[in-house]
């Protein structure tokens, strides 16, 4: 392995990771250093496969993990210039997430673990996309260390979810979805428009430019509460569609992208944004798919008056390095499992 000199300190043993991840439409692996920097991240996306069913197919999603898992692994290890003798542990996302994708992924790291002797760390995947925001390339120096207290938002395909963090790995889950995922949203709405899967990117495309005020749809704040709830609006897009395609008028699809985005983007800021300011929190994190999107990133920039970390594109949609990081947060504190593991296709980012 290239050394890297690591200009942030850390108080924990060093260690080098391999991670795998395969929680839904992605194969990845990863070797990552000191849980911070990325020597390799390597993912097959599924993306393709299964846009002609508008959403994840949890039965392709595991066949096409068991094709590509390990030529996968091979590659994360080549790219880093390692082999597995060089690692210390082997981390692999536990839950949550689908129960068919997750076993790929939890059988094809046990046999590495078994056959290597190296210990094996299992990883909640709400966590590691949150760990996603300590991570850089060998290399390149973060502009901005993450500072504790902490409120954390993570949207994706399948949570949306509050949390306040107090240091590493103490988690407060503040409030979730009643209902849709941010990203689920995106993608059902993304269907009700005949735009292509994954509804998010295709969104956020076909928005730009567009009257986000076009279409006033409406914002659940659900008031005195930190959870969420993007049905009623995904009815109220479905409304409107159904009343314009009565009237035998064109779809303005652009305008209700962006008036349908804007309002996604509105309850995810503006909610994080206060419960940062009750919580008395230093720093805003942003994590997960959604967080790619280029609205939500700007509007988050533009009105929180604490700093927002965001990760760089590639670390906001799933990927193993993020799970690298929070393994590594658990093995150098001496957190392993034991070959007995299981899969949490419900695990709750607090628990265990
Ligand atoms: O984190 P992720 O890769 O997988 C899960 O853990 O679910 O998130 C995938 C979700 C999808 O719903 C996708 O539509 C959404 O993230 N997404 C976006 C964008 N890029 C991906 N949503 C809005 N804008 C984007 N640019
Ligand atoms: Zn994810």
């Amino acid at each position: 392995m290239v050394n890297t000199l690591d200009q942030v300190t850390i108080d924990l043993p060093p260690a080098r990771i391999l991670a795998v991840e395969s929680s839904c439409d992605e194969t990845a692996a990863a070797v990552v250093e000191n849980g911070r920097i990325i020597h390799s991240n390597v993912v097959a996306s599924q993306a393709s496969l299964h846009a002609q069913f508008g959403g994840v197919f949890p039965e392709v999603a595991s066949r096409q993990h068991i094709r590509t898992i390990y030529s996968v692994i091979d590659q994360a290890l080549k790219k880093a210039h390692v082999s597995l003798s060089d690692m210390d542990a082997i981390a692999v996302t536990r839950g949550p997430g689908l129960p068919g994708s997750l076993v790929v992924g939890m059988n094809a790291a046990k046999g590495l673990a078994i056959a290597s002797g190296l210990p094996l760390v299992g990883v909640n995947h709400l966590e590691a996309h949150l760990y996603s925001a300590w991570l850089y390339e060998a290399g390149v120096q973060p502009k901005m260390e993450v500072e504790f207290p902490l409120m954390a938002l993570i949207v994706s395909g399948g949570h949306t979810e509050l949390v306040f963090m107090e240091d590493h790995l103490k988690y407060q889950s503040l409030g979730t979805t009643l209902d849709d995922a941010a990203g689920e949203a995106f993608d059902k709405v993304a269907r009700l428009l005949n735009l292509e899967y994954p509804g998010g990117p295709s969104i956020q495309k076909i928005s730009e430019g567009a009257d986000d005020e076009a279409f006033q749809f409406p914002r659940a704040w659900l008031e005195g509460s930190w959870n969420f709830s993007f049905s009623g609006l995904k009815t109220a897009v479905l409304r409107e569609t159904q009343k314009i395609k009565a009237s035998r008028r064109p779809l303005p699809v652009p305008e209700m992208a962006a008036s349908f985005q804007m309002a996604v983007v509105d309850v995810l800021v503006e909610k994080t944004i206060k419960a940062a300011d009750q919580f008395s929190a230093k720093h805003v994190l942003v994590a997960g798919g959604v967080s790619a999107n280029r609205r939500l990133r700007q509007e988050f920039q533009t009105r929180s008056k604490l700093h927002v970390h965001i990760p760089a594109l590639d670390l906001c949609t799933d990927n193993a390095a993020m799970a690298g990081a929070v393994g590594y947060q658990r093995f150098a504190r001496g957190q392993n499992d034991s070959m007995d593991m299981d899969v949490l296709p419900n695990w709750p980012i607090a628990e265990l």
